[in-house]
């Protein structure tokens, strides 16, 4: 049976919060495009066709707004409400309509992967197990479903968010699943954070003595609902931007790998990849700094900034310091009205936020 898609895009993303307040998570650009963007990509990737989105009754519209019916990507996009976010087994209930018997991917929609997802369904393909983890060391591992491993690679035992992990495998974001996952999700009780977790599910069919393969991720991972990685994604997928330049240039100095979207003008300014201008973009007696992520109609006027991303329609204007590790939200507004000292300044600033210095 044709494997499914899931992508988890519901939840409260307090963690990003005040850029969460006005938008979903899983929709903040990273190397300007939506998140949510690559792990639709990600599945179209690796064959999947036919894919459900849970969304909120908060983020909903916009999200569904942002991703459209799939026609984009030649796929069947299904929205899925989920009342409340109780916990990513919750989320896969909620979807059992849509799932039905099938096999399917679970991909939460603020996990970004380098390397896609196409050697999990290989060995799904060839051992015909049960389950497909993947699977990553991380530093902390506190923070993340963890598992433990014996050496023939199949999971032995899972927790989540452990004091006390008994490895440093972080769980990835993105699972596979026969649909006998859906008998497991139906004994669940909510864990001492109230929620359904995914983590217990999978637990369940090692339980049962299912087999729960597990593979290493891939290239690169981050889980960008944490604040702290969001700049880091952002450098990471830049990182492998290339170049292309569709937009106005004038006395622009364009250094290395930089994509300059059609309609965007570089007027006496230089910038120094990598970095991308969204469409319409105008950077004009400026300096954009490598990993910076300028958005749609974003306007940078004698102004300096990197390390950053600056969401559409957002402004810095006569900033007499660079502008440095920050992110904008749409239509933001920094106006330093030609002050001339120079420093270094940090924002992290939701939509509409005005600042004047
Ligand atoms: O990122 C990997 C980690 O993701 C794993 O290591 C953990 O085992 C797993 O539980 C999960 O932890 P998080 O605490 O990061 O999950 P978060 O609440 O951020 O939710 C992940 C995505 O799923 C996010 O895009 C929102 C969505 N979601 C979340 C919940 C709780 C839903 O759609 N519905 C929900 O009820």
């Amino acid at each position: 049976m044709e494997l499914k898609g899931l992508i988890l895009s519901g939840g409260k993303g307090t963690r990003l919060r005040p850029l969460t307040h006005t938008r979903a998570k899983q929709l903040i650009p990273i190397g300007g495009k939506p998140n949510l963007f690559y792990v639709v990509e990600d599945l179209v990737e690796a064959g999947i066709r036919d894919i459900g989105v849970v969304i909120s009754p908060e983020t909903g519209d916009e999200v569904r707004e942002a991703l459209g019916n799939g026609e984009r990507w030649g796929v069947r996009l299904t929205f899925i409400l989920q009342d409340a976010p109780l916990g990513l087994a919750d989320a896969i209930r909620t979807a059992q309509p849509f799932l039905g018997d099938s096999p399917f991917v679970v991909y939460l929609g603020d996990n970004l992967l380098s390397g896609g997802i196409g050697h999990m369904l290989e060995t799904y393909r060839r051992q015909h197990c049960d389950s497909v983890l993947l699977l990553t060391e991380v530093e902390d591992p506190r923070a993340f479903g963890v598992a433990v491993v014996d050496d023939s690679g199949r999971v032995t035992r899972l927790l989540e968010k452990p004091q006390d992990p008994p490895s440093n495998l972080a769980l990835v974001g993105v699972y596979l699943f026969k649909p006998v996952i859906h008998q497991v999700i139906a004994t669940l009780k909510p864990s001492g954070r109230g929620e359904y977790e995914i983590t217990e599910a999978i637990q369940g069919l090692v339980d049962r003595g299912l087999a729960v393969e597990a593979l290493k991720v891939r290239g690169w991972w981050k889980d960008t609902g944490k604040p702290e990685d969001l700049l880091d994604a952002n450098r990471l997928s830049l990182s492998q931007i290339g170049r292309r330049i569709e937009g106005e240039l004038e006395e622009a100095q364009i250094v290395g790998e930089v994509i300059i979207e059609k309609g965007a003008r570089v007027l006496r300014s230089t910038v120094r990849g990598p970095a991308y201008i969204g469409p319409g973009a105008l950077i004009e007696d400026g300096f954009v700094g490598p990993y910076t992520a300028i958005g749609k109609n974003a306007r940078l006027i004698a102004s300096e900034v990197e390390y950053s991303i600056l969401m559409d329609e957002s402004e810095v204007l006569r900033l007499p310091y660079r502008l440095d590790s920050s992110v904008l939200g749409e239509k933001v507004v920094v106006d330093g009205s030609g002050n001339t000292r120079r420093h270094t300044l940090q924002l992290i600033l939701g939509d509409r936020s005005r600042v004047k210095l």
